[in-house]
């Protein structure tokens, strides 16, 4: 039974940055009302409302994952990992967006399936196989008539952006070698909790992940968890290593049993830590806008900084619009001069000079807050003050 433990409002789709301020509307189905809940069966935590894979992940996707050293440097340390533990001969990613990881990878050796023609097409042209295909069972099956099977299937930040996961799940058994190894990594819902990030739910969200719910999903596919590990990137993740059960030459490391403990000693298996998380998120926002409020009073000019798709859900959930925010900087070329959805803020491609006169900047990518002040040790020097959240509303 899923039950509801947050009603975040009703929402603009993520990622879909206006070309001019449009004010959007339920009618026209341009909005969509974020609700979550939670599984108490299978301790899945899920999106009542789930758009098609389709609308969110077309032609015009403006998320890249080369867009941070942080994010660039993960991946590396990644590939090494990868090559070193488990050789593969024939390597996979779904999700592989603009080839962070896979450019670490020998052309021969890689599979790319990526849905976003604008990204795919990168991958492509630097001579990488890929597929720009949705992952289902239909592209499984072709891919596994080219090359049979592959050692390693890899994907971080996309299976929980899928609505099916048992299709999923049964296109990745598919396709692995018998000692074949899936590894994913996601945000931790225990982190999400822990730091009262609430913005990690938006359309593309649509599942959150913890070791207890990925435990019981797997487990429908022969798969087993040999081994987790805790990661900074996307304010909190999990890598979770995948077998098969039948698979006896790995070794289950206690990594997974610790994670497993630390969950259900946080209560993630019972609902009303999530009804207490929902209460908590609640006061966040009341917070947040206080917070606004006391600094407009004072006149003082704030920015944004990072347009994130988890900015929008605070800017909507919130109400924060243009009479509280002048506009976000953002590095991505595709976002700039762009509006973030459902509140007039336009985004403007990041130069230092556009933080000039400017007394507040709320973090929008607070999960890059270390790469971030370090980008900007003359603002903080000269007296500028950073607005943040995560994990309760503060001034920094
Ligand atoms: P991310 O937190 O991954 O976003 P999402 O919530 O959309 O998944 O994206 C970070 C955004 O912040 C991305 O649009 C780029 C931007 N950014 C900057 O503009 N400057 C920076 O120094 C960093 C680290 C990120």
């Amino acid at each position: 039974m899923i039950k509801k433990f947050l009603d975040l409002g009703y929402q603009p789709l993520a990622n879909k940055y206006l070309k001019s301020y449009k004010k959007l509307s339920i009618k026209k189905k341009e909005l969509y009302r974020l609700t979550v809940g939670f599984d108490t069966k299978t301790k899945l935590v899920s999106l009542f409302n789930k758009i098609p894979d389709r609308i969110m992940f077309d032609s015009n996707y403006p998320y890249k994952s080369s867009m941070s050293k942080t994010m660039t440097d993960s991946f590396k340390k990644l590939s090494i990992k990868i090559k070193k533990r488990f050789n593969p001969k024939l390597f996979l990613e779904i999700g592989s967006n603009d080839g962070a990881l896979i450019k670490n990878f020998n052309k021969n050796q890689v599979i790319c399936v990526e849905p976003c023609s604008n990204l795919a097409q990168i991958t492509k042209r630097k001579g990488y196989l890929t597929y720009n295909n949705y992952w289902d069972l239909n592209l499984s099956n072709k891919i596994k008539n080219r090359f049979n099977s592959v050692d390693v299937i890899y994907s971080a930040n996309t299976l929980t952006h899928i609505n099916d996961l048992n299709q999923v799940f049964k296109s990745i058994s598919n396709l692995l070698t018998q000692d074949g190894i899936l590894i994913i990594e996601d945000p931790s819902f225990l982190e999400c909790i822990k730091k009262l990030s609430y913005d990690q739910f938006y359309n593309e969200h649509i599942y959150i992940f913890s070791a207890l719910s990925v435990t019981k999903l797997i487990l429908q596919f022969n798969l087993e968890l040999f081994d987790i590990e805790k990661l900074d990137t996307h304010g909190g993740s999990l890598r979770y290593y995948i077998k098969r059960i039948n698979n006896n030459k790995i070794q289950i490391k206690d990594t997974v049993s610790k994670q497993i403990s630390t969950e259900l000693k946080f209560g993630l298996a019972n609902f009303l830590t999530y009804k207490k998380f929902g209460i908590s998120v609640k006061k966040s926002k009341n917070d947040l806008i206080q917070i606004f409020k006391k600094l407009k009073d004072k006149n003082k000019k704030i920015i944004g900084y990072g347009a994130t798709a988890k900015a929008c859900t605070v800017l909507n959930y919130c109400k924060i619009d243009n009479e509280m925010i002048d506009y976000f900087v953002d590095t991505t070329p595709d976002k700039s001069n762009r509006f973030m959805p459902g509140k007039s803020i336009k985004i403007k491609r990041y130069k230092k000079t556009l933080l000039d006169n400017v007394d507040y900047i709320y973090l929008g990518a607070w999960n890059f807050k270390n790469e971030i002040f370090k980008k900007e040790k003359q603002f903080i020097k000269r007296g500028g003050k950073f607005i943040t959240h995560v994990p309760f509303p503060k001034i920094i």
